[in-house]
């Protein structure tokens, strides 16, 4: 959500933050811009509406600054317009600023600085900051910078420069991630680290309330008080090639297909099949306490990941036989969990920086939970701030609607359940029939990507469909929410998820022969149950796609179209019934001509609440 870059060095600035925005423009493409000292030592700013490529036609060749700031907006105060796209300047146009975050005072900040005469050109909330520096500047601009970031209250991500003090960037963070790195009298900050892979083998996230100087001397990074600190550099864990698309038309379909390649990043060195149980070492402290201890379980996310959530509830409950609840983490604060001693909460996150997530996380914290993460990208928020927790290893993922990261998750939230469950009631022979069966993932999935033709003739069928209605049950019910989900994220088409069975108390007076109803409705315990849906639908004109498993003739009787699935165990199945639903979304987009990676008014990271 905002994606910001800065660079100062010994090469030319502009270039290098047009690539560093192009990473980023995934968590938001409603503006861009960029700030930099012109050989003049004056302050130049270009912006412009809509996506990075609308700035870059403005870049004249030769443009050279050795230090500049970015910016590529998810708008939340003020309409996407030139106006309002970032960077941010004060009275003067010698101070600019990018922001990532929300600045919750504005308002009344605004007041204050209009009455002492500054002239607000925006409508936003970040050019407030831009003001204050201006009105607390003594010839210092980290000093005020600083007592800038003392009034505001909220999140930022921020990089400021000013043509007062040329060689200077100032980096700020409150709750909005923000990583810099180094290498040879260059310095970088961004966003995240996609933007600075292949310039720097290391990073520092910083951490809330510090404030770092880049300047030809090097970093100085202290706290907001003034507290020196020491950073730590981890080693950036991904290279080049996994944040390109790699001869994919689109990052989505790129990350559809790395999914079995996934599945065995997020097993590796922690399964053991002959003993039929799982190594977590991100666990292991706590493993006595859940082994003996915990009586309830309560996972807390959003959008896919809560989709992920409630096949981890399904997964806990049935190997592990420990009561789970699953929330919204924008509702979890709202209302009053009630959390003992022997509660365990779960924040399911790709990102990790998810606002209202790490929200929750924080709730729970306060009422004493021991909280543990199933996240995607190391050394985020969230995994900083939750007690102990596994990385699920899918990679970066840079396709705005989520695939393979969903996958790693219910493959982390398995091996979770499999951990409590041998603990507790989970025999070795099941353990080791799941291990054995989610070996053979990878391949089934490759076999089931082989029909992408067939489904994208189902979906071509579709094209003029306005809505869409997904149906399944037990673990195939959080399937049929995600595959709505994925739908109406990158298709616009209007979707929605029910469980099968709720079909008649509402969604079955939508049905005629206009309404697609897709079925997943594989061979397992309710399979004859979920027909019986199926005849109602066909009794009412509905047109019918059914996921099924591989060798079921029955269901071509009543459905009219049937993409199979391969044979697997039932904890298993939802892992590949997702796939086909992801697939045809991504076709339906194409075929409505939709930005299938950044589709409009969404953004990968939401780090605002
Ligand atoms: C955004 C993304 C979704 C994602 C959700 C939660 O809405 O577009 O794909 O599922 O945030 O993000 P997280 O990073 O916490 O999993």
């Amino acid at each position: 959500m905002c994606g910001i870059v800065a660079y100062l060095g010994e090469n030319n600035a502009i270039p290098l933050l047009i690539d560093g925005l192009k990473r980023l423009e995934y968590r938001g493409y409603d503006s861009a811009g960029i700030a930099f000292i012109d050989k003049d030592k004056k302050l130049a700013t270009i912006k412009r509406k809509g996506k990075i490529k609308n700035l870059e036609k403005e870049i004249k060749e030769d443009m050279f600054s050795n230090i500049g700031i970015a910016h590529t907006r998810w708008a939340t105060h003020g309409e996407p317009n030139d106006v309002n796209a970032h960077p941010h300047t004060d009275c003067k146009g010698e101070i600019a600023v990018v922001h990532n975050g929300i600045i919750e005072n504005f308002r009344a900040i605004k007041d204050f600085l209009i009455k002492k005469g500054h002239k607000i050109k925006t409508d936003t909330d970040t050019e407030v900051i831009a003001h204050l520096i201006e009105d607390n500047y003594r010839g210092d601009l980290l000093n005020a910078t600083r007592m800038a970031l003392n009034i505001v209250e909220g999140t930022y991500g921020i990089a400021v420069i000013s043509s007062k003090e040329p060689d200077k960037i100032i980096i700020a963070r409150n709750g909005s991630p923000i990583a810099i790195a180094q290498n040879d009298g260059n310095y970088y900050a961004a966003s995240d680290a996609s933007a600075i892979i292949g310039k720097s083998e290391s990073l520092y996230y910083l951490k809330d309330k510090e404030i770092c100087v880049m300047s030809r001397e090097g970093l100085n990074i202290t706290t907001l008080d003034n507290i020196p600190v020491t950073p730590e550099f981890q080693k950036i864990e991904f290279d080049l090639s996994q944040i390109e698309k790699g001869g994919f038309p689109h990052f989505m379909l790129k990350e559809i297909y790395e999914q079995p390649e996934v599945i065995m990043n997020t097993i590796r060195g922690r399964i053991d099949v002959e003993n039929g149980d799982v190594r977590l070492n991100g666990l292991k402290d706590y493993k006595e306490w859940f082994g003996k201890d915990v009586n309830r379980i309560i996972f807390t996310a959003c959008g896919t990941s809560w989709h992920a959530s409630l096949i981890a509830e399904y997964l806990i409950e049935k190997l592990a036989g420990i009561p789970v609840e699953v929330e919204y983490a924008s509702e979890f604060r709202y209302r009053n969990p009630i959390i003992d001693r022997n509660t365990a909460v779960f924040v399911i996150t790709q990102s990790g920086e998810t606002a209202d997530t790490l929200a929750a996380l924080r709730e729970a914290k306060k009422k004493g939970a021991n909280v543990f993460g199933i996240c995607n990208v190391v050394g985020s928020t969230i995994a900083r701030e939750t007690d102990a927790g596994i990385y699920v290893h899918a990679g970066p993922e840079i396709g705005v609607a989520s695939t393979k990261a969903f996958t790693a998750q219910i493959i982390g939230a398995l091996l979770i359940a499999l951990y409590l469950g041998r603990m507790r009631k989970l025999g070795y022979e099941e353990g080791k029939t799941i291990l054995e069966n989610l070996l053979k993932l990878p391949e089934q999935i490759q076999t089931l990507l082989k029909e992408h033709d067939k489904i994208e003739k189902i979906a071509d069928n579709f094209r003029n469909s306005k809505n869409f209605l997904y149906l399944g049950r037990g673990l195939n019910f959080p399937i049929a929410l995600e595959g709505a989900l994925k739908m109406k994220e990158i298709s616009y088409i209007h979707a929605e998820g029910y469980p099968a069975a709720e079909m008649k108390h509402g969604p079955i007076a939508l049905i005629d022969e206009n309404m697609p109803v897709v079925f997943v409705a594989t061979k397992d315990s309710i399979y004859d149950k979920v027909i019986n849906n199926i005849e109602e639908v066909k009794a009412r004109r509905g047109k019918v796609i059914a996921i099924a498993t591989e060798g079921d003739e029955d269901i071509r009787k009543v459905a009219d179209f049937v993409v199979y699935v391969p044979k697997t165990i039932d904890v298993l199945v939802p892992i590949l019934t997702v796939i086909p639903l992801q697939l045809m979304a991504y076709y339906l987009a194409v075929y409505n001509g939709c930005n299938v990676d950044q589709p409009r008014n969404l953004a990968k990271s939401v780090t605002v609440e």
